[in-house]
């Protein structure tokens, strides 16, 4: 199958490598030489790194690197059946690139866009078909995540979604449908590792080494919500998180932190720069302070954990309770688009919803902020003694 993609950044190249290992003849464009070339070498080192790893032989990175070709003329994509855009996150640009394609590919061609926080619906309306068009949102680095969310426009065919949903499993990914919302699943359902986590900081009740500590050893999380955000880069998780406050109207459960905002703005954008919540060497390896590590207060480490977990969970219910995705789709989502070691209801499951519905009464009798209310799917849950699986 002839696959085009557009933009041959981060996430257009991980695309172009993920539909080329499943044997799709790939064009790969950009409008930027620059971007093209660092694709083209950067492929040529993760193939190398899988041959030295024993993963692939020299016979499998040729069939690979031979089914992409760089392309500097969208024209060159007319053949394709199935294009992905993954160029920058702005509309008016993305609907001049859409409409354009248009002009080029056959009717029955799908063209999707890998957006994490603009609205499907928006970039259909671009296009003369609008049926054709999808989310198709993979996670970062593209080959290796498991997931990848599919998002039907209100204006979307049955067929694009079921084609679509056929193509991406295809290529050994595990599919979630998303409904057309600010976040999708993954960037709605996570914001309160990160924003749970930068209030108790900014509350005063652990330093971020403390609050990594809590939710890896006590909750299994590969990363500590201040490594990753120091990994995905404090600029751009804050914009995420500004996207979809302003998404959701305001809604103060999405509110930004300041702190985040600071290190953005002071240029601490993580890994990297050198600096973030952490400090970080050349090859961006982590310095390790001395002050780091500080044995860890048995009581303070649970407390962290439980809220950010519950807040987590109280995210997770309230997606399915606005039928955002089905439960499977919800826990999935978690644990192969950011690696959580669990799925969130299956760990509400396990902690009990009496347990989640007190904790975020809890805190909300704490705080009286519409930040901690309660899903009333949970409250629902409680009043019925049911769970989610
Ligand atoms: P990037 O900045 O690494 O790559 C964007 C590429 O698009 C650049 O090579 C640029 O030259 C090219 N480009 C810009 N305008 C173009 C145009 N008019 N025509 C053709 N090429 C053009 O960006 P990245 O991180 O790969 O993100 C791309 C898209 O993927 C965005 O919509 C973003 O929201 C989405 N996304 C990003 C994720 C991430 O973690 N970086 C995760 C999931 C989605």
């Amino acid at each position: 199958m002839n696959i085009g993609i557009i933009g041959s950044g981060t996430m257009g190249s991980g695309i172009a490598q993920v539909a080329a290992t499943s044997g799709c003849k790939v064009k790969l464009y950009d409008t930027n030489q620059d971007a093209l070339d660092k694709a083209k070498t950067a492929l040529e080192k993760i193939l190398n790194r899988l041959i030295e790893k024993g993963r692939i032989d020299d016979t499998e990175k040729n069939r690979i690197q031979n089914n992409i070709s760089y392309v500097d003329n969208l024209k060159d994509l007319a053949d394709s059946k199935l294009t992905i855009e993954a160029i920058v996150e702005n509309l008016d640009i993305k609907k001049k690139v859409f409409s354009e394609l248009e002009t080029y590919v056959s009717d029955d061609c799908i063209i999707a866009s890998n957006t994490s926080s603009l609205s499907i619906a928006s970039i259909a309306a671009s296009l003369q078909k609008p049926e054709r068009c999808v989310g198709i949102h993979f996670f970062n680095p593209a080959p290796l995540m498991k997931l990848v969310e599919v998002i039907p426009a209100l204006q979307t065919s049955k067929e694009v979604l079921e084609k679509s949903i056929q193509i991406i499993s295809d290529w050994k990914k595990t599919v979630a449908v998303a409904k057309d919302t600010p976040g999708f699943i993954v960037n709605r359902v996570a914001r309160p590792f990160y924003g749970e986590s930068l209030r108790i900081y900014e509350e005063g009740l652990a330093e971020f080494a403390t609050i990594d500590h809590s939710l890896k050893s006590l909750g299994g999380f590969r990363m500590g919500p201040f490594e990753l955000m120091d990994f995905i880069g404090n600029d751009v998780n804050y914009t995420v998180t500004e996207t979809v406050f302003a998404a959701f109207y305001f809604d103060p459960r999405y509110k930004p932190a300041f702190t985040q905002k600071r290190f953005a703005e002071a240029g601490y954008l993580g890994r990297k720069s050198g600096k973030g919540y952490y400090d970080y060497d050349e090859n961006g390896r982590r310095v390790i302070q001395s002050d780091s590590e500080e044995p860890l207060n048995r009581d303070l480490a649970k407390q962290i954990f439980n809220r950010v977990l519950v807040m987590l969970i109280n995210e997770a219910a309230d997606a399915l309770f606005l039928n955002i995705a089905s439960a499977a789709d919800i826990d999935n989502a978690m644990t192969k688009g950011v690696n959580y070691p669990k799925g969130l209801l299956a760990w509400a499951d396990e902690k009990g919803i009496d347990w989640c519905v007190n904790k975020m009464d809890e805190l909300y009798n704490e705080y009286h902020e519409d930040r901690y209310r309660c899903s009333p799917l949970l409250r629902k849950m409680k009043r019925e003694n049911k769970t989610f699986f």
